[in-house]
Parts: C-alpha cells; sequence; structure tokens
C-alpha cells in the first residue's frame, strides 16, 4: 500500500512545484514590462500621461499669479488694489500695473505746480501761450471721466487713452495735460505735439523736470496710445536723462 502511495505523493509535489514556478516566472515578466514602460516612454508621451494628473495642481497656481498675464487692454485681472501708492527709486509710480490707492489723494504737487509755472512763464517769453487744462484729480473724478469715456467710446477704446479710477497719473498732483490758449480745438489731440508749440514743450520740457509721459511708439510699454500733451513731473535729474535717451518712465525705473 505504502510502496503505490509514493509515487503519487512525488508526482503532487513536483506538480505544485511546476504550478508554482510557472506563476514566480510569469509575475517576474509582468514586473519587467512595467518597469519598461515607465522608463522608456519618451518624454512627450509621459507627458501626456502626468497631464491629468497634475492639472488639478497646476490650477489654483495660475490663479495666484494673474498679475503675470494681462488682458487685452493692459490691465491684471485679478489684481488687487493696494494700502500704499509704489516708490521705485523714491519715483511715484502709476500705471496700469502699478495703482494707486482710492484714498491715496495727495492734492496738487507745489513742487510740480512751480516748475510748471516757470516753463509756462518760459515759452510766453518765446511766443507760446501754454495752459495747463487739466492737473490734479481725484479718484472719484477719475471714475466721472472714465465712464464718461467708456460710455462714449466703448471699454477697449477707452482702456487706450484713459486711466480706470486708481490707475491715473494725475491723482498723483504730477501731470499735466498742456495744451495752447486759443487753440483748444488741439487739446488732447496728436497734432498737438506737430504744433510749435507742442514742439516746443517737447524739447523744454526736461529742462523744467517734466517728461512727455506717453510718448509715440511706446503703448506696449506705458499701457495708453501717444498724448502729446500730457507731461509727468519727476524733477530736473530725471527727466533729462529720460529725455536723452529717449525711454519712458517705465524703462528708466525697469518696470516695463
Ligand atoms: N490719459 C491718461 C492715461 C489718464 O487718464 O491718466
Ligand atoms: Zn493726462
Amino acid at each position: 500500500m505504502k510502496k503505490k502511495r509514493l509515487p503519487l505523493i512525488i508526482g503532487a509535489v513536483i506538480s505544485v512545484a511546476l504550478i508554482v514556478s510557472i506563476f514566480v516566472v510569469i509575475n517576474y515578466k509582468n514586473n519587467q514590462v512595467n518597469v519598461a514602460s515607465d522608463e522608456e516612454q519618451p518624454a512627450a508621451e509621459q507627458g501626456k500621461k502626468d497631464t491629468p494628473k497634475n492639472e488639478p495642481t497646476k490650477e489654483p497656481t495660475k490663479n495666484k499669479e494673474p498679475e503675470e498675464q494681462p488682458d487685452e487692454n493692459g490691465y491684471y485681472p485679478n489684481q488687487t488694489m493696494p494700502t500704499e501708492p509704489t516708490y521705485i527709486n523714491g519715483i511715484l509710480i502709476a500705471n496700469k500695473k502699478y495703482p494707486l490707492p482710492s484714498t491715496f489723494a495727495p492734492e496738487e504737487n507745489p513742487e510740480a505746480r512751480q516748475a510748471l509755472n516757470m516753463m509756462i512763464a518760459e515759452a510766453k517769453k518765446q511766443g507760446f501761450n501754454l495752459v495747463a487744462f487739466s492737473g490734479y484729480r481725484s479718484y472719484d473724478y477719475q471714475t466721472t471721466l472714465y465712464n464718461n469715456y467708456v460710455k462714449r467710446d466703448g471699454q477697449a477704446a477707452a482702456d487706450r487713452y484713459s486711466a480706470r479710477p486708481g490707475f491715473s497719473e494725475h491723482q498723483t498732483g504730477l501731470a499735466f495735460d498742456i495744451g495752447e490758449v486759443g487753440k483748444e480745438d488741439l487739446w488732447l489731440t496728436e497734432e498737438f505735439g506737430e504744433t510749435p508749440a507742442g514742439q516746443w514743450l517737447f524739447d523744454n520740457a526736461a529742462q523744467f523736470g517734466f517728461i512727455l509721459r506717453f510718448p509715440e511708439n511706446k503703448e506696449h510699454i506705458t499701457g495708453y496710445m501717444y498724448e502729446s500733451w500730457h507731461y509727468r513731473y519727476v524733477g530736473t535729474e530725471i527727466a533729462n536723462k529720460i529725455k536723452e535717451k529717449n525711454i519712458t518712465l517705465e524703462e528708466y525705473l525697469g518696470v516695463e
């Protein structure tokens, strides 16, 4: 009886051993295939595989950095208004990237006004009767102005020549819109820049501390179309440097 069972037991052991070996070999091969598919996949393909996994974590990061991508009107969609104005190297800046607080109300800057008066007096001596027809503007006044321009021309057009409330340099008390007395029809026009008075202003403003703030062909930097009439007081030293180099305030301050 015992002798008859022995071959059976040996057969069963061999069968189990075979089954186990086959299982181990198959498992090993599967593992090898998986490792290879991860390592050898082209980077682009791996990227594709990772994209859906990574997307949910990338989205909030994008939302936190809206200021890096201005919209088609030059504004930053999720920008929060500041509680303090921005000074770069001691120079107050107001543009589409650096707005002013709605509470910032410095009124007209006396140094800028004095320089303006001297410039107007000198222009008169040369036969040009200049006048500043717009100077300091409060946040609320800029709101009214801007809204009216938007009603008249639509927002996209208005954003090229009128600042949204909080974004206007006129709110700094350092900017003036200048034209010629008796030539009101040329106020706020490009043509003013081509008149002898406009030319004199362009040539001489820096000596009095003023820069033409929105020059021709610099809209991509300043955010505004050419304004032959808008001058900003920065002091004679900086104004002369900006004029000599034919650059904008943004370029001078390194924030273009
Ligand atoms: N016209 C200039 C951009 C302003 O509104 O401040
Ligand atoms: Zn202006």
